[in-house]
Parts: C-alpha cells; sequence; structure tokens
C-alpha cells in the first residue's frame, strides 16, 4: 500500500505540475487560461511590410511577459478595426494599444474600449477628434518629413531642379505631420529658386507660404497623395510623367513618403527615359529598401526603431495594469485634448550609413541582404 501511496503521490504532483505549466504557457500572450486576454493590440494592415514588422517586434518583445496579449489586423478598414476592438472586448482586455486605419473613423473604437474602462494606448498613428485615447507612442513624424527634405536639398546644387512631391495618406494624422516637415525645409528652397515643383499646382500656389494651414495642406495633399498604396503611388508617377516636358526631367528630386511607395515610384522614374537620375526619399527601413539602398534603386530611408516604440507602447500598458501612471515626455492635440506621449527620434539612412544603422544596431542581419560591404 504504501508504495502505491507513494506512486498514487507522486503520479498526483507531476499531474498538478503539468496542470500548472499549461497554464502558465497558456497564461503568456496567446490567451490566459479562460481565454481572457489582458493587452489588445490592433494594427492597420497585413498587406504593408511596415507593420508586419511590428508584429513581429511585438512578438519578440511579449515572448517572456506575464500578461496575455492579442495581436489582430484591421486590413485597411475601419469597419473591421471596430468589430476586432469589439471581439478583444469580450475577452476583457484592460489595454488596448491600437494604430488607426483612419484617425478620426477610430474614435468610434476608442470609445467603445473607454466605455468598457479599458485605457487606450494611440500606437504610431494619433487617434483623433475624441477624448477616448489615454496615450500616445510615436516617432517625430515632423523630424522624418524635414529629414526626407533636407536629404534632397543636400544632394541638390545649382537653380531649378525639379521635384516631385508625393504624400501618405490624408486620413493618417501622420501624413499631415511629415509633409508638413518636408515643407518646412523644402518651401525656401522651392522660393530661392533651387527647386520648381512639377507636379502639384496647389503647391505651387502656396510655395510663398512658410507655414501652411491645415486645409491648406489638405489641398496639396489632395493632388499627390499615395493612400500609402503602392499600385496608387505608381499610378500617380506614371501620370505626372506623362504629364511633364522633358524639360521638366533629366535630373530630378522625388519626395516619397514611405518605402512601399518610394519602390513604386522609383521604378515608374527608372523607366522613363527623360529622367537621367533622381533622388527618392523613403522611411521605415523595410528590408525591400535596404537592399534598393544598397543597390542604388533608393536614395534614402528614415530609421524608425520600431523596437522603441513596441517597448514604449508595451511599458505604458504594463504600468497602467499595475495601477500606476505610465511615464510620457510631451503631449499631442488630436483635436479634443492634449493627449500624453512619448516621441521617439529617428535617423537617416543612405548607403554611407547603412551598415553601422540597420546591421550593427541588430535591426537586421547582414545575410539578409546582398551587396552589403
Ligand atoms: C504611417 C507610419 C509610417 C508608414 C505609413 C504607412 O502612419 O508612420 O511608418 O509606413 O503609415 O502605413
Amino acid at each position: 500500500m504504501k508504495k502505491n501511496r507513494k506512486l498514487v503521490i507522486l503520479s498526483a504532483l507531476l499531474t498538478a505540475m503539468m496542470l500548472f505549466s499549461v497554464a502558465c504557457s497558456s497564461g503568456d500572450k496567446e490567451g490566459n487560461g479562460d481565454g481572457s486576454v489582458d493587452i489588445g493590440i490592433v494594427l492597420p494592415t497585413k498587406d504593408e511590410p511596415r507593420w508586419v514588422q511590428d508584429e513581429t517586434r511585438f512578438k519578440e518583445a511579449l515572448a517572456d511577459t506575464d500578461y496575455s496579449v492579442e495581436i489582430l489586423f484591421s486590413q485597411g478598414s475601419s469597419a473591421k478595426e471596430k468589430e476586432n476592438v469589439e471581439s478583444l472586448l469580450t475577452k476583457g482586455i484592460k489595454v488596448l494599444i491600437i494604430c488607426p486605419h483612419d484617425g478620426d473613423a477610430a474614435a468610434a473604437a476608442a470609445e467603445a474600449a473607454a466605455a468598457e474602462g479599458v485605457k487606450v494606448i494611440s500606437y504610431d498613428r494619433l487617434i483623433t477628434g475624441t477624448d477616448a485615447v489615454d496615450y500616445y507612442v510615436t516617432f517625430d513624424s515632423v523630424a522624418v518629413g524635414a529629414a526626407q527634405g533636407q536629404y534632397l536639398i543636400d544632394k541638390a546644387s545649382g537653380k531649378d531642379n525639379p521635384l516631385y512631391l508625393y504624400a501618405g495618406a490624408a486620413t493618417d494624422n501622420n501624413a499631415f505631420l511629415f509633409f508638413e516637415g518636408a515643407w518646412s525645409v523644402l518651401q525656401p528652397k522651392v522660393k530661392d529658386g533651387t527647386f520648381v515643383i512639377k507636379n502639384s499646382p496647389e503647391a505651387v500656389a502656396l510655395q510663398d507660404k512658410a507655414e501652411l494651414t491645415r486645409d491648406e495642406m489638405s489641398k496639396i495633399i489632395g493632388q499627390i497623395t499615395t493612400n500609402w498604396d503602392f499600385n496608387e503611388a505608381k499610378n500617380k508617377a506614371e501620370s505626372h510623367l506623362t504629364a511633364a516636358s522633358a524639360a521638366d526631367k533629366g535630373d530630378v528630386y522625388i519626395l516619397a513618403p514611405n518605402d512601399g511607395t518610394a519602390r513604386s515610384i522609383a521604378d515608374t522614374f527608372a523607366t522613363d527615359s527623360d529622367v537621367t537620375s533622381f533622388v527618392v526619399t523613403g522611411q521605415d527601413a523595410e528590408k525591400a529598401s535596404i537592399q534598393y539602398i544598397i543597390d542604388g534603386k533608393q536614395s534614402m530611408t528614415v530609421f524608425k526603431d520600431v523596437r522603441t516604440l513596441v517597448k514604449d507602447s508595451i511599458d505604458m500598458a504594463v504600468s497602467i495594469l499595475k495601477g500606476e501612471t505610465p511615464g510620457t515626455t510631451g503631449a499631442y492635440d488630436n483635436k479634443n485634448k492634449e493627449v500624453p506621449a512619448k516621441q521617439t527620434e529617428v535617423i537617416t539612412v543612405d548607403q554611407e550609413n547603412v551598415k553601422a544603422a540597420l546591421i550593427d544596431s541588430g535591426y537586421y542581419e547582414a545575410s539578409e541582404f546582398t551587396g552589403l560591404e
């Protein structure tokens, strides 16, 4: 009996230990044992490498957290975004980290979360027009645009250099911040004749104005938006090149808002025989664009270290779950309130520093690229 009794106790112990470990493993990011989730994360779309990058970085960062987390994509739809938030609310989330597809339209999803007492952290892009946003983590988006504009200025010489402007989606508050930054450095160079704008009559009409209102920027962005869509970027570039004369081409300068659209625009300009050379900007340090930069097919990108953004948002979420007040470094006006924010700096990357900025920093492996010196 005794022996048997020892065996019974041993097997009972083993079962208990196994039960405990399952609870723990399922207790990490994929949901607590009871299927409830602590932190919900909603990203705009899987169709852009940028946001798949963020998903990867979130998973890396959350690998050993005690909290359960679920990541959902909105596939470029505000309706799907709202659905995602509602599904996370049914799973009992206490914190929502959300990058809105459309800043204004996402107000409804944020308000649904706030109504359940859930804290809302706007991620990278700001949710606008509502009080239901508690915190914001982002990069210095105005500095992104200024870095892109400055890069074109640094590569240009003489006068009358053809300048082609492109922008992000008007539903994205960042698109205005990027353009504001670019305009702040480019406008004086348009005014002094270094550059001549070739593809936006609205921008030409406003070229003597150093600071633009939101409405004035909307008018320009309305003409040059890519909607963050690679095909739309390609089509816009094609129509601009068709409309332009050979004299409007030659050695040209292109403000492209991010890497995905930059590759499309660059490939399109590269096929035009009247374009003898081009300098084109980018953003996000996507792998495909790093290869383009190494190969000389894209000139630069603005590196935004997503590891930092992910860490800042998780730190905020964990503070909230612990009942503490997250640390912030400033605030953003979202048209309703000053949203406490944490902002991260950005780095200009081109052939000169691509290895230092992206390989030596451990962001990417050298083996992921060819031709890297
Ligand atoms: C912006 C974001 C960029 C960019 C873009 C396209 O809001 O800050 O990094 O990639 O969206 O999705």
